[in-house]
């Protein structure tokens, strides 16, 4: 009896062991799951309204009174009020913009109905916090080279390229113009197109890769200046540096302004742009790109820069920027 007593305690205190071992365990599980229950809800939270804050952690990044806080929208257009209507409403209410300025490069100014509409629109639109100013620049000349005519009284460095068919997410903008504020020396957008090899042609002669080609390999070399950022200076470069022989070639062919533009920055840069992931509705698919023949005269147009430029500046890459709030698999 006396030998039985240990062993009956030391059974009982293993017992006590287990029980507390289950009851650990189970404590743990209850913390596990709670923790998934709040991230659950976190993740849920954190996009829906884009600057909910958990712990005091909010995944915006203000930087709108910094110089380089705001940017401006260079807009083309071309005889499509509607659609110019329509994206000048959307674009105006964007956070961090500071002015729209409209290419107009057609035969008749703008009509006062037109500029009224605009104006009321603009005035109704715009943010509290910031008057956002409308300025249509007009040309004499009809060319796709004054989408990039130096703009003198810019006040901001950042300048937001976009065609008038396009409709983009404010929010997609405005991480555009993170990254654009991240290498401010460096094109910024979201539609990424690729120069190959020609290997038929032979030695330096180049093949415009369209968007099947660079979705199938992931590799690009420009970005289209229809939907991208880029800093003013490369205004100023355009329209002082440009070959001639290329902007007439431009005026003459009403193509390829964009990738002059790409080889521009490229060949003052040595470096290669940066495509953004984001979601573009286009309005409108009357663009010179549905016009037949699109990617042969655009192989014409790479060759004849090349040509220009002496040498072939584009630097090709594979590297594309994500929203990190809305990829939170890392
Ligand atoms: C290309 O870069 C070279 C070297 O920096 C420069 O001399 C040339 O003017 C540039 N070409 C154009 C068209 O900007």
């Amino acid at each position: 009896m006396r030998g039985s007593l240990p062993i009956s305690r030391r059974s009982v205190f293993k017992w006590r062991q287990v029980a507390i071992g289950t009851l650990g365990s189970a404590k743990i599980m209850f913390l596990i799951l709670g923790c998934l229950a709040l991230t659950i809800l976190a993740v849920a939270n954190r996009n829906r309204t884009g600057s909910s804050s958990l712990m005091g952690w909010t995944g915006d990044v203000d930087r709108s009174y910094s110089p380089r806080g705001r940017y401006s929208i260079v807009m083309n257009t071309w005889k499509r009020y509607d659609l110019l209507k329509k994206s000048i409403s959307h674009y105006v209410s964007c956070p961090k913009l500071d002015s729209i300025h409209i290419v107009w490069s057609e035969p008749d100014p703008p009509s006062d109905s037109l500029k009224r509409y605009l104006n009321h629109v603009v005035r109704l639109n715009s943010r509290k916090d910031q008057q956002v100013e409308l300025v249509f620049d007009i040309n004499k000349e009809d060319s796709l080279n004054n989408r990039f005519k130096e703009i003198k009284d810019l006040r901001t460095d950042a300048v937001f390229s976009i065609d008038d068919d396009i409709i983009f997410p404010c929010s997609s903008v405005e991480f555009a113009f993170t990254v654009w504020q991240s290498a401010p020396d460096t094109m910024v957008g979201y539609v990424p197109r690729m120069h190959w090899v020609d290997r038929k042609k032979g030695n330096g002669k180049y093949k415009y890769g369209g968007w099947w080609s660079v979705w199938w390999t992931g590799s690009y070399s420009m970005v289209l200046s229809k939907i991208a950022f880029f800093h003013k200076k490369y205004l100023k470069l355009y329209t002082d540096e440009m070959p001639a022989s290329i902007k007439e070639y431009i005026t003459k062919n009403r193509n390829c302004e964009d990738i002059a533009m790409s080889f521009l920055v490229a060949n003052a840069t040595s470096t290669p742009p940066i495509w953004v992931k984001g979601k573009i509705f286009e309005m409108g698919s009357t663009g010179i790109s549905s016009i037949g023949g699109h990617s042969e005269r655009r192989t014409e147009c790479v060759n004849k820069f090349v040509g220009e430029f002496k040498r072939m500046p584009l630097v090709p890459t594979n590297m594309k920027a994500i929203d990190g709030r809305d990829s939170w698999f890392w």
